[in-house]
Formats: C-alpha cells, structure tokens, sequence
C-alpha cells in the first residue's frame, strides 16, 4: 500500500461552544478521489479549511508525505499544493478568466501582457479537457463555466491536491459527468482528490473511498465498492426512516395566481434568454419547470420576481400587471422568491440571522414602528424560524456568512416561506441540502400550496418534479417546449423536450 500523501490526526476545531469537529482522522493517497459526506453542519467545510490552513485547529495534527506540518496559512497550504474550490466560489466577476488565475499566482505583481496569460491557460485547460475561454469576464460565465476556471486555478498553480466542496450542486447532471471526467483523469496522474456532495449514488459511482461525518466526528469511513444506499443513509442519519414526499393527486382553483403571456428576457449579455413564453399557475397549484440549467429559466424566474426586466410580454399576479414595477411592489403582491445563488442574490453574509430574517419585511407593523426595529420581536421570530426549520447555527446575532451551506439555504427559505406569499418562486430549493433537510422543504412546499400558494419550482432533478408538481414546463434554449399534466409525463418524454426536440 502507498503511504498517503496527507493524514489529518485527531482534528478537533471548535467556535464558541460549537465543536464542529472533533477528533477527526482522515488520510488521502496519491491517486484516489476520497469524497466526504454527511449532514447540513456536520463540519465537512471546516475540516477542509482546516486542511487548507484557513482554519486553526484546536488540536491535531495534519502529516504531508509523512511530515508534520503546521498550517500557518493558506498561502502555506497553496505553495504546499493543496487547493481548494470553494461551496462559494471565489472569484472576482468583474475581471476576466485569465486576471482571475492570475491573481492566485505568487508572482502575480509582475506585469503580464493579456495575450500571454491567455494563451498560458488555454495551454492548461486544453491538457485537462477543462473547457473555458480565457479571455472572457467571469460576471459572463454560468456556474459550471465558472467552477472550472477554479479548477484551472488551482492546476495551473499547480495542485496535487485538490478539494472541492459540493462542486456537482451547481451543475447540470451532463457537467457532472464531465467533471468527474476530469477529476479522474487528474486522479490518474498521481494527484489526489476530495469531494463533498450530498449525493449518495454520484459517491458511490466515482470516487474510490467514502468517509461520512456525523455532528463532527467521523461516523464510517469505507471503500466505494463496499458502500450501498442503506449503509451511508444510515451512517449520514442514523436509523431514521425517509419517506420521500410525494404529490397526491389534487384540484387546484381554478382562479390564476401567475400569468405569464408572450414573454421574452435577455441575459446578461445582451441575448434574448426567455423567448415569447406565456404558461399561468393557479392557487394551491405547483408548477414545476425541467429543463438543464442555462436554458432561460434563471432569466425566466428573475423576471417574475422583477429583478429583471422584461423586453416583451406581460406578468400578471392575482390580476395586477407586475410587468414594469419595481421589486417591492412585487413583494408586496407577495411574490416570494428562492433565488439558484443564495449568497449573491439571497442573503447577506455579513449580516446575522435576524437582520437577514427582516431584510424585506422591516416595514411591517410587527418588525417596526415610525422606522425604529423592534429588535425583541424580530429575534423572538427569528428564534421560531430556527427551531421550526432545524437550523443549525452558533446564535441569531452571528453573520449569516459564517453558517454551513445547507443552513443558510434553510434560513432563506424560511423567510421566504413566512412572508405569507401568494407566489412562490422556489429555484432549485434543495440544492445543497441533506436528505433530511431535502424532505423537510418537500413537505413544506407541499403545506404551502395545500394553503393556496402557487408554487413555481424550477428544477434539474427529474425525481423531484414528478414527485412535486402538478404540471410540468420544460424549457429548452428560452422556449416553452411543451407543458404537460404529471399524470400525463414521463421521463422519457420531458427529456426528449428538454434536448430541444418537439412534441
Ligand atoms: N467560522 C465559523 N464560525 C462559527 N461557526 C462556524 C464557522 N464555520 C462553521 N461553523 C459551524 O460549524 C458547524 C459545521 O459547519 P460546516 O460548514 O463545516 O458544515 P458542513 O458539513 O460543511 O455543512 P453543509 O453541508 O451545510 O455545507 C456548523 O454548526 C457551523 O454553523
Ligand atoms: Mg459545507
């Protein structure tokens, strides 16, 4: 057997009075993708930092090729080869691919001529099948684009080890595969990986150990080929039972909440992305909309919760045409909306829990009189939040930006879900959640519309559309291709939809 490359001993991190891990022992070999799993806040980020020399640990020790080393920072672990993409990427969206991989390089004060640093890595891209335009600003990229400018980043400094946290949440299921291409084929020249998802089949296909983390401390640790469903739901939850939820058949009203008629939207950068749709959702009635990310629906959803602008066609909520107003009047219509990036669009991560929890709602009566915050009100329903969520968190007054990925996503929803909307526009929702987490928000989506909200739900997961919604939209490069009954879809239908072929 190789000797592995790092080993993490008895790793104990704590904040405050929440130990996020504690005694935790991890080794990585050359050559293997290693990926880590467990629930929303069972400390699988923090222990990367910790590797990553962002966090300090309280005790432990972390050997590299055998050798003690302590993690002094992150630079340390950077010229060490260790990097790392983060849950949130951090790149800078104004600048271009090639500035972005620059800036990351030690020697990045000397001048470099544009054409230079592009052509260098479009080199390095090429070699690791990394599709990405070195010219181009990152503000332009989709997500999957943009990951992989971090991962060329990260090669071109040239990491042997690399570290992704969730990187398949935000990809199409076809960017998945390639990615995990490209994982392999870097696993297979010797450097080694580590991946954190929540998804148990896409573990168990590509990487070659598993290791599961439960509230802080390694729970199981196995070889893929060993794992099954059973024994990592069981090692990610313990012995609960999950019942997926699922949609009974059910009438809705016959009053429209949404209309949407002939509506078209451009993209950021300039393209039409929404191309003459109209579809309508009545009360109580969940909508769900397939299609593979980066075919309109961001656009789509953007436009009805009017953060963008419409260049034809007309949005109607309960009768009001919303179309050209801005985005308080749509939530004072009670548009709700779960954004696909919660940090950038959703929350702000410097702000705690309470402030956060009131960002569009501070006007109400309950939250505040002749402008002052009343501060007891707004912590005691932020307290309610938390509990009737599950969100696990280190208190209502710390930054939102220091939660765990799941649970910011799970604060977010709560306050969409509690503004009381009329429509809610729910955009990939459970993106980055544990199956616990991922039932928990089936069900209240279920409870909202079974109390007459009207419920668009955007989607990658196919399982998740025909177990939810009532109809289904399936959008291809900006059109609606077709909309079909549940009862009347299948999979092999709405697939062929969302390839652009038509019914
Ligand atoms: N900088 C910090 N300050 C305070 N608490 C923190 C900090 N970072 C993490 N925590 C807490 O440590 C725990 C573990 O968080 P971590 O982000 O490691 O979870 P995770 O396993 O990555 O979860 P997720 O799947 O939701 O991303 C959580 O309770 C979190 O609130
Ligand atoms: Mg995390």
């Amino acid at each position: 057997m190789k000797e592995p490359v790092i080993e993490m001993r008895n790793i104990t991190k704590r904040f405050g009075n929440v130990t996020a891990n504690e005694n935790v022992n991890l080794s990585l070999y050359p050559g293997e993708i290693h990926a880590l799993l467990g629930e929303n806040g069972a400390g699988k980020s923090t222990l990367m930092n910790v590797l990553t020399g962002i966090y300090k640990p309280n005790s432990g020790e972390i050997y590299y090729q055998g050798k003690k080393v302590s993690m002094k920072s992150p630079k340390q672990a950077v010229d060490m080869g260790i990097g790392m993409v983060h849950q949130h990427f951090r790149l800078i969206p104004p600048l271009s691919v090639a500035e972005n991989v620059f800036l990351y390089m030690p020697d990045c004060s000397t001048v470099l001529r544009q054409k230079e640093m592009e052509d260098a890595i479009n080199a390095c891209s090429r070699e690791f099948h990394l599709d990405v335009d070195a010219s181009a600003k990152v503000w332009q990229l989709s997500v999957g684009e943009q990951q992989r400018v971090e991962i060329v980043k990260l090669l071109y400094r040239g990491a042997e080890i690399l570290i992704l946290d969730e990187p398949s949440a935000v990809l199409t299921a076809q960017e998945a595969v390639e990615m995990f291409k490209v994982l392999r084929r870097m696993a297979d020249s010797g450097k080694s990986v580590i991946i954190i998802s929540h998804k148990m089949n896409e573990v168990m296909q590509n990487a070659d150990r598993i290791t599961v983390l439960k509230n802080g401390r390694v729970e199981d640790t196995m070889e893929a080929k060993d794992a099954t469903v059973e024994r990592l739901t069981k090692a990610v939850v313990g012995d609960r039972e999950f019942v997926p939820q699922i949609r009974e058949s059910h009438h809705c009203s016959e009053a429209a909440v949404l209309t949407v008629e002939n509506l078209s939207v451009k993209n950021d950068k300039g393209l039409t992305a929404v191309n003459n749709v109209s579809f309508s959702i009545h009360a109580g009635e969940i909508f769900g909309i397939a299609g593979v990310a980066g075919n309109g629906q961001k656009e789509l959803t953007e436009a009805i919760a009017g953060l963008r602008r419409a260049e034809n066609g007309k949005i109607t909520v309960k009768g009001e045409d919303l179309t050209k107003l801005s985005i308080r009047k749509h939530i004072d219509n009670g548009v709700s909306f779960i954004p696909e990036d919660r940090l950038s669009m959703g929350l702000v991560p410097g702000l705690d829990l309470s402030e956060n929890m009131i960002l569009k709602h501070f006007g109400w009566e309950k939250f505040s009189r002749k402008g002052i915050l009343k501060k007891k009100a707004i912590d005691e329903t932020t307290k309610d939040y938390i509990q009737k969520y599950d969100i696990k968190t280190a208190g209502i007054h710390s930054p939102v930006g220091l939660m765990s990925g799941g649970n910011q996503q799970k604060l977010l929803i709560a306050r969409e879900i509690n503004g009381n909307p009329s429509l809610l526009v729910a955009s990939y929702p459970v993106r980055g959640l544990d199956i616990g987490a991922t039932e928990a928000i089936h069900k209240i989506l279920l409870e909202e519309s079974e109390k007459g909200t009207a419920v668009l739900l955007v989607s990658e997961e196919l399982d998740e559309l025909f177990q939810m919604a009532d109809r289904i939209g399936v959008m291809c490069d900006g059109n609606m291709m077709a909309v079909l009954d549940r009862e009347n879809a299948d999979y092999d239908t709405i697939g062929r939809l969302m390839s652009g072929e038509k019914l």
